[in-house]
């Protein structure tokens, strides 16, 4: 039985193999709208959600599967003090598989280890999000036809934004790849990241606060929001949480091919007069979420 709890959890080529079996379910939907027919997904969403819950929702349903679940823990039993680990063992008994967000780090990976059945990680806390990451991957595969040297600017809130986390740790098995950490000096990117993944793996980076300065550079500039839900003092999140404000005017030396990703809520980040451009690329994004996974569900109920 497999679980997807960080992005390592898959190898570069079940990447690959996922995206494959995206790009087929995108130009042949109706041929997967079966292959889930009597399977269950539960989705346990202990934080707030649109895109990771409703796409795992739709992606079972286009499967022919169905859902079962809750959208916040004042709803389930957890709000009378159950505990991950039980919440997780009686789930195994109701459905076939576990899409899980908690506001805890590790939590779904507690889950894993007492569950019956696959658990994925929906996001937990300000650590990881992978199947953002399959979403992301498929949004730069289909953009830029390949994985290998890019420059990547991430901007924003590097410090809690678990997409970040999650999308360096995926582009650290690629080559050439170079990335541009832009934040204000208290959102910058864990040290344990910058160690861990990218001094581990001999990835090319530079910090800086300049998003214009940095743009003509970029392949691709990853947006993200300032994470209020993360922060223990309202001043601290007010002080910083228009950091970052992409405009047209912003984006007059970016390449013609840049490719603007965010992972969604946006509330500053992006103005909305972007949304137009031909290289704003989050709201397909966003779409793409659905597909990868509908490709993940398929492989870890271990269906062809
Ligand atoms: N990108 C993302 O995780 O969005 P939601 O919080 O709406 O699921």
């Amino acid at each position: 039985m497999r679980h997807l709890i960080g992005i390592n959890d898959l190898s570069s080529a079940e990447i690959d193999e996922l995206i494959a079996v995206a790009l087929d379910i995108i130009d042949n939907p109706k041929k997967y709208s079966e292959k889930c027919r009597g399977k269950k997904l539960a989705t346990l969403f202990f934080e707030p959600s649109t895109r990771t819950r409703l796409s795992f929702e739709a992606a079972m349903y286009e499967l022919g599967g169905n859902v079962l679940g809750f959208s916040e823990a004042n709803s389930s039993s957890a709000a009378k003090g159950e505990s991950v680990a039980d919440t997780a063992k009686m789930i195994s008994c109701y459905a076939d598989i576990i899409a899980m967000r908690h506001p805890k780090e590790g939590a779904p990976l507690v889950a894993s280890m007492n569950a019956s059945i696959p658990v994925v990680n929906a996001g937990d806390g300000g650590h990881n999000h992978p199947t953002q990451t399959l979403a992301d991957l498929l949004t730069i595969k289909r953009k830029k036809g390949r994985f290998d040297n890019l420059t990547v600017g991430f901007c924003g809130d590097l410090k809690f934004g678990r997409t970040v986390h999650s999308l360096i740790e995926a582009l650290s098995r690629y080559t050439g790849i170079k990335l541009v950490l832009i934040s204000p000096e208290e959102l910058k990117l864990p040290d344990y990241i910058k160690n861990d993944v990218i001094k581990k793996h001999g990835m090319d980076y530079i910090e800086t606060n300049d998003l214009v300065e940095a743009m003509p550079n970029l392949d691709i500039l990853y947006m993200t929001r300032v994470q209020k839900e993360r922060f223990f003092n309202e001043e601290d999140y007010l002080r910083l949480k228009d950091s970052y404000i992409l405009t047209p005017s912003k984006l007059t030396n970016a390449k013609d091919d840049l490719c603007i990703m965010h992972p969604l809520p946006r509330v500053n980040e992006i103005s909305v007069s972007v949304d137009n451009d031909p290289r704003a690329c989050y709201f397909v994004q966003a779409l793409n979420g659905k597909y990868m996974r509908m490709a993940l569900i398929l492989k870890l109920l271990g269906i062809e």
